[in-house]
């Protein structure tokens, strides 16, 4: 039996486990997949355990995918360039640390809306780690990016991060809505990667939906509520629009290929997520 799970704090609200032990199931896979909370001060020795039980890998979730990096002995171009960790591969005496996120919002995209990020012109609202990864992946295309965030110093933190042939394509903006407005006419993707249209601020969006037109594809990386304020407005406007769940479902269908070299089924792991949430 192989054995794999995902480390956070918290983690009780993961659907990863679902998600992978069904896709297991529908293979006839002898692996099985466990949610693990690690404490504070002890995600070294979770790492270690892990390595010592024979885990093939770990995923690795909210608080720790930069903390992890010191405790890992390799890291690939995609973790290394975003200084986040989402997946771990155990291999001998390596433990190598991998971001699959940024490809698994890229993947989604061009499965879900059949959409390529070349030569687009794209809106990101948020300067968090979720955005540093798209920020990441977008950039490996011939695409203009503007970050929008609360905090515009966050933002011209990512920037100034990238190399300076990434950052002549970048722009930070603030989320005043005038300033937004002298932008939106170019853009073709908005992307939202705030936690705005959650729990607290379920009927709140990140910027003013009078910014929207029918012309803008609008994703959500929020998948619970799977239709958030955001992008059931959007809809209601004419834009094509996509949630979160797709880059749950692709970021985990890249760490299969990472662990093992192999694609899992896709459908399946749609079809768990949506009926886990609803
Ligand atoms: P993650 O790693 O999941 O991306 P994060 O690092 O906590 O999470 O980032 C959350 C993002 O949501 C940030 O861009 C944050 O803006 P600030 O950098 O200004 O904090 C944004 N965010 C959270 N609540 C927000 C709100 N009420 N309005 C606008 N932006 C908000």
């Amino acid at each position: 039996m192989e054995l794999l799970g995902v480390i956070g704090n918290p983690i009780s609200h993961s659907l990863s486990s679902v998600m992978h032990n069904q896709a297991f199931k529908k293979l006839g896979k002898e692996a099985i997949y466990v949610p693990m909370l690690v404490t504070t001060g002890k995600l070294k020795e979770a790492i270690a355990g892990a390595q010592a039980l024979g885990f093939v890998g770990l995923n690795v979730t909210v608080p720790f995918k930069e903390q992890v990096i010191p405790y890992l002995t390799e890291l690939t171009d995609q973790a290394r360039a975003t200084k986040s960790v989402n997946t771990i591969k155990f291999d001998g005496d390596q433990i190598i640390g991998h971001s699959t996120d940024g490809l698994g919002f890229e993947h989604a995209l061009i499965s879900e809306l059949q959409m390529d990020l070349d030569k687009k012109n794209i809106l990101l609202i948020g300067a968090g780690g979720a955005a540093r990864a798209i920020v990441h992946q977008v950039l490996t295309h011939d695409c203009l990016l503007y970050i929008a965030n609360r905090t515009v110093s966050r933002a011209e933190q990512i920037v100034n991060e990238l190399s300076k042939a990434q950052s002549a394509n970048v722009e930070v903006c603030s989320l005043d809505p005038s300033s937004l407005r002298e932008i939106m006419d170019q853009i073709d993707i908005v992307v939202n990667t705030t936690s705005v249209g959650m729990e607290k601020t379920i009927s709140e969006t990140p910027i003013p939906l009078c910014l929207l037109e029918a012309k803008h594809t609008v994703i959500d990386i929020i998948y619970n509520p799977q239709e958030s304020m955001l992008l059931k407005k959007a809809r209601s406007k004419g834009c094509r629009v996509q949630n979160g769940i797709g880059m749950l479902v692709w970021q985990a269908a890249k760490a299969w290929e990472f662990w093992w070299g192999i694609h899992p089924p896709i459908d399946k792991m749609y079809e768990t997520v949506k009926a886990s949430l609803s």
